[in-house]
């Protein structure tokens, strides 16, 4: 009886979490509607700047700007995003009209996204910012006159939400965010992509070859992980260790190499095997010296290289020179 019970259970949870986890997908989730005012029509925006006058900006923003035209139809001023307002303009009433402060945060994307449905925002509905409910107006202001109508400007805007990563952008290494240099977009797209909103068409390493291109191959000699993903070895937003370094040196080779110094040398005690697998004695000193060795020091074209290393055993590929 007892499993009975626990079957069922775990049958319920197990039937919970696979629609949890399909309806975070974006094709399963419906878009947002607009919410329409049974019955208003369109007035044009004298008669909304008659009460508003404190609007009369808007006219020298982008939106206030726009031909019909170029928005086959859907520029109605005002109105183009606030919704026919001729019962609104009647009664004066907040709620005869699409108040940003009264609709859902994807009830006003989908305001927004009338018009926008191109370029970046083809990536909107699957975007992590929109599957966690960030909306169009948490990053931009469409009535502030600021660069791309951002409510704030970078990294501000962004360090908001994101404080692990502002305290990173704060530790020694870091791309020089802080120092006004560079901004999250430089690599980031916050309208979404297929790979943790980065700029990027097809790999993350791609990314890094737009501003690094020295670091891209193909080399004679390559080194594994730089082929795989420049994020083994480094942290894009901040680190302790120099070079962006997820770890400093030796640590972070060790992590998938013995320890060695010189001539492949174990920096073990005693007789073992080397790096190429023949026998060596080795004493303690050796093993001191790998420790506080700096791998690179020798090995000083980890990223790769079309030199060969002068050592036979190792094919030349020893990353010397
Ligand atoms: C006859 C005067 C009048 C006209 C015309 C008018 N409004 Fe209003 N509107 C008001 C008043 C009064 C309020 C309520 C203000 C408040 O509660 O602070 C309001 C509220 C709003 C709000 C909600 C503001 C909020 O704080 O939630 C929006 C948006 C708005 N109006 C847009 C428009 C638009 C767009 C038009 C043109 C289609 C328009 N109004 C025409 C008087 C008017
Ligand atoms: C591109 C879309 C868009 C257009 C066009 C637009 N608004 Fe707004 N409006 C917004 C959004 C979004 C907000 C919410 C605050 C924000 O994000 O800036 C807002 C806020 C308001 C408010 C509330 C006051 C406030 O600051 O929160 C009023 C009143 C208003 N708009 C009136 C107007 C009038 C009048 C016009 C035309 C002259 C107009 N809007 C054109 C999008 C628009
Ligand atoms: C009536 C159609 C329409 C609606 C609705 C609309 N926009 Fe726009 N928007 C445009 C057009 C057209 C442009 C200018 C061309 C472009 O940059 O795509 C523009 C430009 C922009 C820009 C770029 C500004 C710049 O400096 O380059 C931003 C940001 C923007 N819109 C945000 C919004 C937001 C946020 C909303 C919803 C609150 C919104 N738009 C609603 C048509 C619209
Ligand atoms: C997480 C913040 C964020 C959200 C959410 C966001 N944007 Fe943006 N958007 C930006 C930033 C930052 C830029 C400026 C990028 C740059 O400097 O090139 C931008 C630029 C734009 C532009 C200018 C053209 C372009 O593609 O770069 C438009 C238009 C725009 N956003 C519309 C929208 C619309 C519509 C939505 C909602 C569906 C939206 N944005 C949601 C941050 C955001
Ligand atoms: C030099 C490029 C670069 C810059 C500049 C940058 N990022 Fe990133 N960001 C990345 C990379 C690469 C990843 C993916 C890390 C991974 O997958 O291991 C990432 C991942 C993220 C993530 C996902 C969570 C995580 O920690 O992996 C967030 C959130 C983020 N970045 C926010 C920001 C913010 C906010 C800024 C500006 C303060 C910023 N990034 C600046 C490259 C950058
Ligand atoms: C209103 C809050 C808010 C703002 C502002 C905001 N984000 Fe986010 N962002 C989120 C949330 C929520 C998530 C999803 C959960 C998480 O990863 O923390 C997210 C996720 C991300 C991710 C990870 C995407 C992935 O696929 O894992 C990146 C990268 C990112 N944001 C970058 C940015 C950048 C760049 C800006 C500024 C232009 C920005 N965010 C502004 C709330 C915000
Ligand atoms: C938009 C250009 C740009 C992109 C994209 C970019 N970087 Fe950088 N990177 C820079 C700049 C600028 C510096 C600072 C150079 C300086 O100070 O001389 C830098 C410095 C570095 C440094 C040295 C940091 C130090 O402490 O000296 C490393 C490591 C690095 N980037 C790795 C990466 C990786 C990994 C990626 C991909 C995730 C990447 N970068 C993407 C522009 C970029
Ligand atoms: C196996 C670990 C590892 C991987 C993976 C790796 N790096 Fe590095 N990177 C290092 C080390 C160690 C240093 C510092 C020593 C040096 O300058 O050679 C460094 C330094 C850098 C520097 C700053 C110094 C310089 O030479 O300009 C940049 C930029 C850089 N790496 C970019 C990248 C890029 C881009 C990728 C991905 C293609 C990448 N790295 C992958 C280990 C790595
Ligand atoms: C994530 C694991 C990883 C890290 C971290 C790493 N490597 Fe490697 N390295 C590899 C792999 C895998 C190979 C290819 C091994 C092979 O071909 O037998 C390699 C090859 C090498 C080679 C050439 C060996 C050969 O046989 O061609 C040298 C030299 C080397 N790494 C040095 C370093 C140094 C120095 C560091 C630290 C800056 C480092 N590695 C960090 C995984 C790593
Ligand atoms: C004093 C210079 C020196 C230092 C320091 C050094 N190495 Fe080496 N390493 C070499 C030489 C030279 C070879 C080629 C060995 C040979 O010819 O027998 C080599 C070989 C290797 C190989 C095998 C290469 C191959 O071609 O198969 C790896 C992996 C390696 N070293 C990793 C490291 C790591 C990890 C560190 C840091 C703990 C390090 N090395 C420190 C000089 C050095």
């Amino acid at each position: 009886m007892k499993e009975k019970v626990l079957v069922v259970i775990f049958a319920g949870l197990f039937i919970i979490l696979l629609y949890g986890g399909c309806a975070r997908e974006g094709f399963v989730r419906k878009a947002a509607v607009i919410p329409i005012v049974a019955g208003a029509g369109y007035t044009g925006n004298n008669i909304c700047l008659e009460c508003h006058d404190d609007m009369v900006g808007f006219k020298k923003t982008i939106h206030g700007r726009i031909a019909d035209f170029e928005v086959v139809g859907l520029s109605k001023g005002c109105e183009s995003c606030h919704g026919p307002g001729s019962i609104h303009a009647e009664d004066e009433d907040p709620a005869s009209i699409i108040s940003f402060k009264d609709i859902s945060k994807g009830e006003a994307s989908a305001v927004c996204l009338r018009c926008h449905t191109s370029g970046s925002l083809m990536d909107w509905q699957g975007s992590e910012h929109s599957l966690n409910d960030v909306s169009c107006i948490d990053c931009h202001r469409a009535h502030s006159r600021t660069r791309r109508l951002l409510a704030q400007s970078e990294p501000k805007l962004c360090n908001n939400c994101h404080q692990d990563i502002r305290a990173k952008i704060l530790y020694p290494s870091h791309h020089p965010i802080r120092e006004g240099k560079m901004v999250c977009s430089d690599c980031h797209q916050a309208h979404g992509s297929f790979l943790t909103n980065l700029k990027t068409e097809e790999r993350l390493n791609d990314l890094c070859f737009e501003c690094h291109s020295a670091k891209q191959g193909p080399f004679v000699f390559e080194h594994e992980p730089v082929v795989e993903n420049c994020t083994i070895c480094h942290d894009a937003h901040g680190t302790v260790a120099n070079n962006l370094l997820v770890q400093n040196e030796p640590f972070l080779c060790l992590q998938c190499h013995q320890f060695h110094f010189h001539a492949g040398k174990i920096g073990g005690e005693g007789t073992s095997t080397d790096v190429y697998g023949r026998s060596v004695t080795s004493s303690s000193q050796s093993m001191t010296m790998a420790y506080t060795t700096k791998c690179t020091q020798c090995h000083s074209e980890v990223h790769g290289s079309d030199l060969p290393s002068q050592s036979v055993p190792g094919q030349g590929g020893a990353l010397t020179r």
